[in-house]
């Protein structure tokens, strides 16, 4: 049920049909649509193992194309060229085909078990926009795998084993030095609660992390602290418990918000127990190499183009790193889930870092060799003037002011469709969400896009709202209509119908290639792109045909279970990308 294979099948038995190899039938996309809407190309590579003039052969086969009724056009041009249209009856035919299959047709492949690593906040730290983007292009990504068949398990690794807390302990022992946690003498157990409360934490962290900047003893006692940590000193991870336990709720509460869900709430801390094992592999395997005191492990390769530094495994104080903590959650990942892949997302500028984990994860077999390792980099939120997304102070946007002012350029634009009373603020959550995800999702992932809150927000163009709006507006048709369901049989009478429905049915066709390219290259964009085109065709088609007054019954039902079928697959690509349509809008 791939529409493009489909077509490849109608070529290949046409170069058949003709004496010509099959291998020669493809067709592709016409690059010049005023002339026709596919074209295969076939009879030019052909001419050389014939020995005949291409054109010749392209006349040859053309006919042949024309047999079962799915072009309506087949039209040998110089030099050798073959131009095609589809016929309306294919593509209804193809609709009907659509509506009765389950996902519209989609050929599954084998289902794997992934485990998805995204969000990943550094605890302590209020969220920011700089976590945006893993957590929508990861969320979406988990349900793109999901839908086509996979077994996903998202696990937000937190940054919750870092210096962030070997500065805020320092700095509050520097402000409350009576606190139990800082007397050596003191025996008993800690207190239950934090000394400190979520707002005290978030003025304590960037004050800190200023202070360390030029105070150099300061930023020597936070290392000596997150050592501590590390080797769970009992007062810093009652401490550390602390800020945990206030940290996280906001977190989750600002995730849900976002509509992005985490199976697991992992996080660095939970890979430390493995960190020794990761340092007895990589030692008994061979692989490691002691350079100025610090364990090593070289992961150059031959084909490498530039230099790939050595991944560190302990620093020359035995402290463990970043890259440490990764392979360690790698070896428990395994254990625990033993997953066909992981894909990764985070910020391009770690790139570097994943290429050398998952290399010392090969090399050190910690990994079967057939697990596959993804990193999915991202490029860089910027503001409307294509500089670093700033707060109007100058300071980092924390995510919820972002939101806030999302939500205020939709409350406006709704203000100008609608009466304050009719305003829902359930409705407006929704359009932000969309405008948000959809002004992030719409972009290649690996690059850096212009966050632009008042043309995201727009109802109108390439944007979430607008994709809503379709949604809204074809429920409201078959509300109006009393006939809200698809009936597959129904859609074949459209092989008679008017050009833009053609148009429609062409688009919807491309479904089922476009989720082949949107899985096999974890590309939400693609259905982004996927929307708009259909959105639009919808939106044209509408326009210039007369639904509701349609007299003939049959062409009224058919037209009907079109709209139905086109709102079913924007529905399911929205939930793909991670939001939903409001009721009404
Ligand atoms: N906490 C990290 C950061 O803020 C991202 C974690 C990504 N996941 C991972 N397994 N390294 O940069």
């Amino acid at each position: 049920m791939n529409f493009k294979n489909e077509l490849n099948k109608i070529a290949e038995e046409a170069f058949q049909k003709a004496g010509f190899d099959p291998k020669y039938g493809k067709v592709t996309v016409s690059n010049r649509p005023d002339l026709c809407e596919y074209q295969c190309n076939g009879a030019l590579a052909a001419a050389k193992e014939y020995h005949t003039a291409p054109i010749k052969i392209a006349e040859a086969i053309a006919p042949y194309f024309l047999e079962n009724g799915a072009f309506s056009k087949a039209e040998a041009v110089a030099p050798g060229f073959i131009n095609l249209d589809l016929s309306t009856a294919f593509l209804a035919d193809f609709a009907a085909g659509m509506a009765d299959s389950p996902k519209f047709g989609m050929e599954l492949p084998a289902p794997r078990r992934i485990l998805l690593d995204y969000g990943g906040p550094n605890v302590a730290k209020p969220l920011h926009i700089g976590h945006l983007r893993t957590a929508i292009i990861g969320e979406s990504v988990k349900r793109i795998l999901r839908y086509t068949g996979n077994e996903v398990i998202g696990d937000i690794h937190l940054g919750d084993w870092g210096l962030q807390f070997g500065l805020i302990i320092e700095e509050l022992r520097d402000r409350r030095p009576e606190l139990p946690y800082f007397n050596p003498e003191f025996t008993g157990e800690y207190p239950k609660t934090a000394p400190f409360t979520l707002s005290e934490l978030e003025e304590i962290y960037p004050a800190a992390s200023a202070r360390s900047k030029t105070d150099e003893a300061f930023m020597a006692r936070a290392h000596e602290r997150t050592f501590l940590l590390q080797k769970e000193d009992p007062a810093t991870v009652a401490l550390w418990k602390h800020i945990m336990a206030l940290s996280i709720p906001d977190e989750k509460r600002l995730y849900d918000y976002l509509d992005v869900h985490f199976e697991l709430w992992r996080g660095e801390s939970d890979a430390a127990p493995a960190v020794p094992e990761v340092v007895s592999i990589v030692k008994d395997k061979g692989l490691a190499r002691v350079s100025e005191g610090a364990l090593i492990v070289d992961v150059m390769e031959e084909s490498d183009k530039r230099e790939v530094p050595p991944c560190i495994i302990l620093k020359s104080d035995g402290a463990a790193l970043y890259q440490t903590t990764d392979l360690g959650t790698i070896i428990l990942r395994m254990r625990e889930f033993d997953p066909d892949m992981m894909i990764y997302v985070t910020d391009k500028r770690q790139e570097l870092h994943f290429t050398q984990v998952f290399r010392v994860a090969r090399k050190a077999g910690i990994v079967r060799p057939e697990t596959e390792l993804v990193h999915i980099g991202y490029g860089t939120m910027n503001g409307k003037d294509g500089k670093p997304f700033k707060t109007r102070a100058g300071g980092v946007m924390r995510l919820e002011s972002l939101i806030s002012e999302v939500e205020e350029a939709v409350r406006e634009k709704m203000r100008e469709r609608y009466d304050d009373e009719e305003l829902n603020e359930d409705t407006v959550r929704l359009v932000a969400l969309a405008a948000i995800k959809y002004g992030d999702l719409s972009n290649q992932a690996a690059k850096d896009y212009n966050f632009d809150i008042d043309r995201f927000a727009s109802f109108e163009g390439n944007t979430g709202p607008y994709i809503l709006y379709t949604i809204v507006r074809i429920r409201s048709i078959l509300k109006k209509a009393g006939r809200e369901e698809i009936v597959p049989g129904d859609l074949s009478v459209l092989r008679n119908a008017a050009p833009g429905c053609k148009e429609l049915l062409k688009v919807l066709a491309g479904f089922t290639d476009m989720m082949d390219e949107a899985a096999g290259d974890l590309a939400p964009h693609k259905i982004c792109s996927y929307i708009y085109q259909l959105s639009d065709a919808f939106n044209s088609f509408y326009h210039e045909t007369p639904i509701l007054r349609e007299e003939d019954d049959a062409l009224r039902n058919g037209y009907l279970s079109l709209l139905a079928l086109v709102k079913c697959v924007l529905e399911d690509c929205i939930d793909m990308l991670g939001f939903s349509a409001p009721e009404k809008m």
